[in-house]
């Protein structure tokens, strides 16, 4: 059976679960979903992102231990993540065990390999913060919190020689043996690589004790963004050992390499995809390979990155009072419109914009006059009848399904969503207008054989459309299928034997409750 690994990033469990973390998340679950219907065997992995000054902070200020603060934040991404009918395998955390000691096992094989080195760092440091902060973090150049000139402090830290990765990063990127999509994030890291020296990378902290200890000296923890990004490996089970793991990646031949990883969930390695937003690219597509060819590891197959969302035009900030919570939205449009809202607002992979009336519109638009009042419409017809004379086929409908369905899983391979929810819109459209040129309310009363044949490739373009919007509306999906009372038949069919036309018996009808009540 094909596997199939997905990855999103590990959310800073700081915040609260924020919408741009739902769109990742969405995204990675209805790919997850769809290869699963493809009948592979997923693994998908989200999580949290728990170390670090900040957390620190947060705890203390609550008045809590950091990781008492960690497990209530983690439980509320896992709450809403619920709410979003998520399907994770694995919810990793960095403060689990089993993480902190892959982790720390591997940084002590880039020191036995002689990748690390000690050396000095110095930053921008806020004595009342007792922590560093980069120049961005800054506002006009002070302290966020204090409005205090900051000073530049220094201290001994250990150096990951990331500037030896330049040229075999640069080698694996530019020859696409290594895929970053869309085409314009390669482009920026492969123009960054070929103008700008790499900077060996400070990978420990002297003054963060919440993190986890560099091995042969404890009075330092791990930069928290180096061993986060081993999430991706510890996720699947990693131990962190070197040996079990160790291929042949010596020339960065990625393509010929074969994962040596073994046991059940080691096998995933490396991703098939690991979907990030732009702003979290740098530290994935150069530290995080140049990490996995430290360790000799394959390199995951696709970076995909998606673009960001303004709110009205505006970045989403807390300050600007134009914060979209995905919880708010739930309440609102219920789980799988809020699926369908925040993926189809824009195309995948681009920026774009977003706005509680755009999805008002869209709501009402695509879901309860569009989906849900096709389905209510043919089913409303079907139980006229007391008994529906069944494949009576339509060889042009056939064909439409088949177009659709190719259309469909194109769009779906390439995380073209956009594309696909188009190919479903159009189905919709196909169908609506079927029905008003046939108007089966009149033929029961004059033709009821061409009744029958009208209706039955109705309720069987229903079933498709209940498999085409699956992963991104999994209860609508189930819930048109419960109406067209087949659920149980079609949940033993796999993708092939859906995709077929014709042959359902439709004998238990049921019209029950309306699928998106207008808004
Ligand atoms: N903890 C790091 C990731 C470590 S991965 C080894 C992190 N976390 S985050 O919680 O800040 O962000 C996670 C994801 O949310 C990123 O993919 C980011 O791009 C996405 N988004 C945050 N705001 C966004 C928008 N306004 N629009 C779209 N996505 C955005 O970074």
């Amino acid at each position: 059976m094909p596997k199939f690994y997905v990855t999103t990033p590990i959310y800073y469990v700081n915040a609260k679960p924020h919408l741009g973390g739902a769109y990742t998340t969405i995204a990675a679950d209805v790919l997850a979903r769809f290869h699963r219907m493809k009948g592979e065997e997923v693994f998908f992995l989200t999580g949290t992102d728990e170390h670090g000054v900040k957390v620190a902070e947060s705890a203390k200020k609550q008045g809590k231990s950091p990781i008492e603060w960690c497990n209530e934040n983690a439980a509320k991404y896992k709450l809403v993540w619920d709410q979003l009918q998520i399907t994770y395998d694995n919810f990793i955390r960095t403060t689990n065990p089993n993480h902190e000691k892959a982790a720390a096992k591997a940084i002590q094989t880039f020191y036995d390999k002689g990748l690390i080195y000690k050396g000095v760092y110095s930053g921008l440091y806020c004595v009342d913060c007792e922590r560093y902060y980069t120049q961005k973090e800054l506002i006009d150049g002070k302290c966020p919190f204090h409005q205090k000139e900051l000073v530049t402090l220094s201290e001994d830290c250990y150096f990951f020689k990331l500037s030896t990765f330049q040229k075999p990063l640069l080698k694996l990127i530019d020859s696409g043996i290594w895929v970053i999509e869309p085409t314009e994030r390669k482009n920026e890291v492969l123009g960054f690589l070929k103008t700008e020296k790499l900077e060996d990378l400070a990978i420990s902290r002297a003054r963060v004790e919440w993190g986890i200890p560099i091995p042969w000296n404890k009075s330092q923890t791990i930069y928290v963004w180096i061993e986060a990004l081993l999430n991706y490996l510890t996720g699947i089970g990693w131990d962190g050992q070197f040996k079990d793991i160790k291929s042949n990646a010596a020339n960065y031949k990625q393509k010929n390499l074969k994962s040596k990883v073994y046991g059940s969930k080691l096998s995933f390695w490396p991703p098939d995809i690991q979907l990030i937003g732009k702003d979290i690219l740098r530290f994935h597509a150069v530290i995080w390979p140049a990490l996995l060819l430290a360790l000799e590891m394959p390199l995951p197959k696709k970076l995909f990155v998606h673009g960001f969302f303004t709110v009205a035009g505006q970045k989403m900030s807390k300050s600007l009072g134009n914060v979209i919570d995905p919880e708010e939205m739930i309440k609102i449009f219920g789980s799988d419109a809020t699926r369908y809202l925040l993926i189809s607002a824009f195309p995948f992979g681009q920026d774009g914009d977003i706005s509680m009336a755009k999805f008002y519109e869209r709501y009402n638009s695509d879901l309860a006059n569009g989906i849900g009042n096709l389905v209510a419409r043919v089913l409303a017809l079907a139980t006229k009848v007391k008994s529906l004379e069944y494949r009576i086929q339509n060889l042009e409908f056939e064909k439409v399904v088949k177009k659709v369905w190719e259309n469909y899983e194109r769009a779906m391979e390439k995380l073209a969503f956009e594309e696909a929810i188009r190919e479903i819109l159009d189905f919709v459209t196909f169908y609506d207008r079927h029905l008003n040129e046939t108007e089966p309310w009149n033929l029961v009363k004059t033709n009821l054989g061409k009744f029958q044949k009208v209706i039955y490739n109705l309720l069987e373009g229903l079933r498709h459309l209940a498999w085409l919007i699956q992963p991104l509306m999994p209860e609508t999906g189930d819930k048109i299928l419960m109406q067209l009372g087949i659920l149980e038949v079609e949940k033993k069919r796999n993708l092939e034997q859906a995709q077929k036309y014709g042959g359902t018996e439709f004998r238990k009808i049921k019209k029950e409750e309306i699928l998106f009540p207008r808004i």
